[in-house]
């Protein structure tokens, strides 16, 4: 069980998804020189698959374990966005991890620049998902727990 304040694990998390997207961003960007013709991006494409690689496995571990008990107790909806949250997501995580692996495998650059610009897409509206639906302030907030635990 964690002692963190909701306030800070959604900082947390949402500090993990903007290092994220950068480094998506720039993987994409190598992706693009890459697709425009440029043969050196490839080695940089690949570096920053590595990193973003790193960077989503420890968030998807910290997301999932900060989540997992939290998310029953935040309203009366808790128990469906927690059913929502442990199989959907679960499975979403899965298939961005899947989808990384995939880019990694072949070693034509265009075959992996077009499959990076597809887990980027898909990796960033995960992200953009979340920050709705789960890590929005209006739902993730400290007075959630004065709500919940004191009557009246
Ligand atoms: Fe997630
Ligand atoms: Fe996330």
């Amino acid at each position: 069980m964690t002692t963190m304040r909701f306030s800070e694990i959604r900082q947390l998390l949402i500090e993990e998804h903007r290092h994220i997207r950068s480094l998506a961003a720039a993987v994409s960007d190598a992706a693009h020189h890459v697709i425009g013709g440029d043969p050196a991006a490839d080695a940089t494409m690949r570096e920053g698959l590595d990193r973003l690689e790193r960077a989503l496995g420890a968030h998807n571990v910290h997301e999932d374990t900060l989540l997992r008990d939290i998310v029953p107790t935040i309203d009366a909806w808790g128990k469906l966005r927690e059913s929502l949250l442990t199989e959907s997501h679960a499975h979403e995580h899965a298939a961005l991890t899947a989808s990384l692996g995939e880019c990694r495998r072949s070693s034509d650059p265009h075959v992996t620049a077009a499959q990076v610009t597809a887990l980027v897409t898909r990796m960033l509206g995960h992200m953009d998902a979340e920050e709705r639906e789960i890590l929005h302030p209006d739902i993730l907030r400290d007075d959630v727990i004065a709500i919940s635990g004191v009557s009246g």
